[in-house]
């Protein structure tokens, strides 16, 4: 994005609209894009518009100090500035088919979790699992363990010290378009549109 802090931008795809078809439909990513993360991004600037001590913090310094944010904001700052950062990183998370794992991320999961096919069969349980809205996510702790957990809403695991690698949103509006109520089908072709390029840049920079 242009600005890294306040007044947040909303920042453009890294790719066409048409790019993740047929497994993400030009029209899920208007409304996703152009709607969905436009609105976050224009709250998110309502609520910081009357908090000038957060107005130069970046979005992670925003989500890694939510227990200074005003108790009346806090609620505003927390759903928004997680709806901007988990959005910006799970757009960017994603390439034209075909997408294969790669590198050392991919070392790291077949250490950790046995195989990549027992890695995409966590994550996909975590993403049926989560209740409602949210999202899947592939994470590292401090200490460089990967892990695979979900969450709630737009809660970001950087409020719980964890470093995120790669998000799924399960939200509805990711997916109910062109899925209707299948999120599981959804999850399925998402992993065939991953940008392991990008998640192997974030894994290395947690090392
Ligand atoms: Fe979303």
């Amino acid at each position: 994005m242009k600005n890294n802090h306040y007044p947040f931008d909303l920042e453009p795809l890294p790719y066409t609209y048409d790019a993740l078809e047929p497994h993400i439909d030009l029209e899920t990513l208007h409304f996703h894009h152009d709607k969905h993360l436009k609105t976050y991004v224009d709250n998110l600037n309502h609520a910081l518009s009357t908090l000038p001590e957060f107005q130069s913090m970046t979005l992670e310094e925003i989500l890694t100090n939510l227990d200074q944010v005003p108790e009346a904001a806090r609620t505003a700052v927390k759903n928004n500035a997680g709806g901007v950062y988990n959005h910006q990183m799970y757009f960017a998370s994603m390439k034209s088919a075909p997408s294969e794992p790669k590198g050392p991320v991919l070392s790291a999961i077949e250490e950790r979790f046995g195989s990549y096919d027992e890695w995409k069969d966590i994550m996909k349980s975590k993403a049926l699992a989560q209740f409602g809205s949210g999202y899947a996510w592939l994470v590292s702790s401090q200490d460089g363990h990967l892990e695979v957990i979900n969450l709630p809403n737009q809660d970001t695991p950087l409020a719980l010290g964890l470093i995120p690698l790669l998000p799924l949103d399960v939200w509805e509006h990711a997916y109910y378009l062109k899925y209707q109520n299948l999120r599981g089908t959804y999850v399925d072709n998402w992993f065939s549109i991953i940008d392991w390029d990008a998640v192997n840049r974030r894994y290395e920079e947690s090392q």
